[in-house]
């Protein structure tokens, strides 16, 4: 059999019909952390709202469904979009930069670079880049941090409404602790953040939900935390996102900084700041009694391979947390992690790991559905199921030269091998959310290249 791929242009614009598109090629569906479903001559069907109507063997479905529009992808795979669970927008232009641990990393790249947040069309110019970026990469859900500054927060919002990209996101809290252009005093932290909750949280039937986000806890006074549970807690549905144990410094000082609380975990729990809904990035230095305590409470992590070999902040407890039931899934942290895609965040994720090796399919899951489920929204997103939300990527694995031209003829289990550990964003052809295309090859040689704007 010879290896192809369509001979015409894939064609991802709009239907030409109303009601059902089916999207026909090589369908993964992960399923579990050990399973997947697998359909080589498979389809993904689409209703014109963007709802998953069927997921399978085109053969069978076509008996059941009346297709409206056919889009034939040949051998290319689809997949779920990639969900990163925690990213920093306006440390996009910092990528690349370390030599450092986390605290001076901070002070001598990111803190410049958030304040240039302070100028409109600075922050504009960078929200359109990042969420075009998160396209082009396969993300279609991102949890988000942005800076203190309420009006690129917004921007931001807005950005990602027009682009059309999945995104949790919110105003970073720094009350202490930090350059003086950068603080904010406690109430204007709490009221901002409040506003631009009010504003976006549920934008787009949920398309766009607000994390109120301290940055960690030793820009936040006690009773900053207090208040930052309190908005919480009077938004239904918001999330709290923040950064807990990375580095051994932090964690130090923070037990010095706040030394009557059993643990970093606990500055957090003892101020009302953890349960459904509770995002945290990192989690490395934890004690048994944090990790019982996460997953009792449901909270969640973002796992950040990547940025913690960056950073040399240490090795994420992967056994240990999934053993103990504790929801995580994938962030790349960027800047501290130097890549934006999910590929490098996968490959990252196994070769961390000193002892233990990460399947390719637990990786994929890991980047798809752990994601959606440890936000909890894997009733709408995270994989293909009936009722659900389309969010979806195709994906060529022969774009990259020196992935063989046979790979596609491969056992799936191989395919998907060589995807997490010779992938990369080149392999992207195009990525949908809720059905609608938000980034393509097509559009991409239109635009010829979507080049940094600074
Ligand atoms: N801890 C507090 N702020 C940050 C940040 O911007 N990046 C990372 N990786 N860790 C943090
Ligand atoms: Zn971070």
């Amino acid at each position: 059999m010879q290896y192809s791929t369509p001979a015409h242009p894939l064609h991802l614009g709009k239907p030409e019909n109303p009601g059902y598109t089916a999207y026909k090629g090589h369908v993964i569906n992960p399923i579990s952390a050990q399973a997947y479903e697998d359909f080589v001559n498979g389809a993904l069907v689409v209703d014109e709202h963007g709802t998953i109507v069927a997921v399978g063997n085109y053969e069978d479905i076509q008996k059941e469904h009346k297709i409206d529009n056919v889009r034939e992808l040949g051998t290319r795979l689809i997949t779920p979009g990639f969900m990163d669970l925690h990213i920093h927008l306006p440390q996009f232009p910092q990528l690349g930069k370390s030599g450092q641990h986390l605290l001076p990393w901070l002070e001598k790249y990111i803190y410049p670079a958030e304040s240039r947040f302070s100028d409109p069309v600075h922050s504009k110019a960078i929200a359109d880049w990042f969420f075009k970026e998160l396209a082009r990469n396969g993300t279609t859900t991102a949890v988000v941090m942005t800076t203190v500054h309420q009006e690129a927060t917004d921007m931001a919002f807005a950005s990602a409404a027009e682009i059309g990209n999945r995104v949790i996101m919110g105003k970073v809290m720094m009350t202490c602790n930090a350059p003086a252009q950068l603080l904010e005093s406690e109430r204007d932290a709490i009221n901002h953040s409040s506003a631009l909750c009010q504003k976006w949280h549920g934008y787009d039937n949920d398309r766009l939900l607000y994390a109120f986000t301290p940055r960690f806890a030793l820009t936040s006074s006690e009773s900053h935390l207090k208040e930052t549970a309190k908005a919480w807690k009077q938004h239904p549905g918001s999330y709290f996102h923040t950064h807990l144990s990375e580095s051994e410094e932090e964690v130090k000082l923070v037990a010095q900084t706040f030394s009557d609380h059993r643990s970093y975990l606990d500055v957090y729990a003892d101020n009302g700041l953890i349960g459904v809904n509770s995002i945290f990035a990192h989690a490395i230095h934890l004690d048994n009694a944090d990790v019982v305590k996460l997953s009792k409470t449901q909270s969640a992590l973002a796992h950040c391979p990547s940025s913690n070999f960056f950073l040399k902040s240490g090795v994420f407890a992967y056994d240990r947390l999934e053993k103990a039931g504790v929801k995580f899934g994938l962030g790349s942290d960027v800047a501290a992690g130097p890549q934006m895609s999910l590929f490098q965040v996968m490959k990252d994720a196994n070769y961390i790991q000193p002892q233990t090796w990460l399947s390719p399919a637990e990786l994929f899951y890991r980047a798809t559905l752990a994601g959606a489920i440890a936000l909890n929204l894997e009733h709408r997103i995270g994989n293909f199921k009936k009722g659900k939300e389309a969010d979806f990527i195709i994906i060529d694995p022969t774009k990259k030269s020196g992935i063989a031209r046979n790979m596609m003829l491969q056992p799936t289990d191989e395919i998907l091998s060589s995807l997490v550990f010779s992938g990369d964003e080149r392999l992207i052809e195009a990525t949908f959310v809720r059905g609608h295309c938000i980034y393509s090859v097509e559009q991409k040689a239109i635009e010829a290249t979507i080049s940094s704007p600074h």
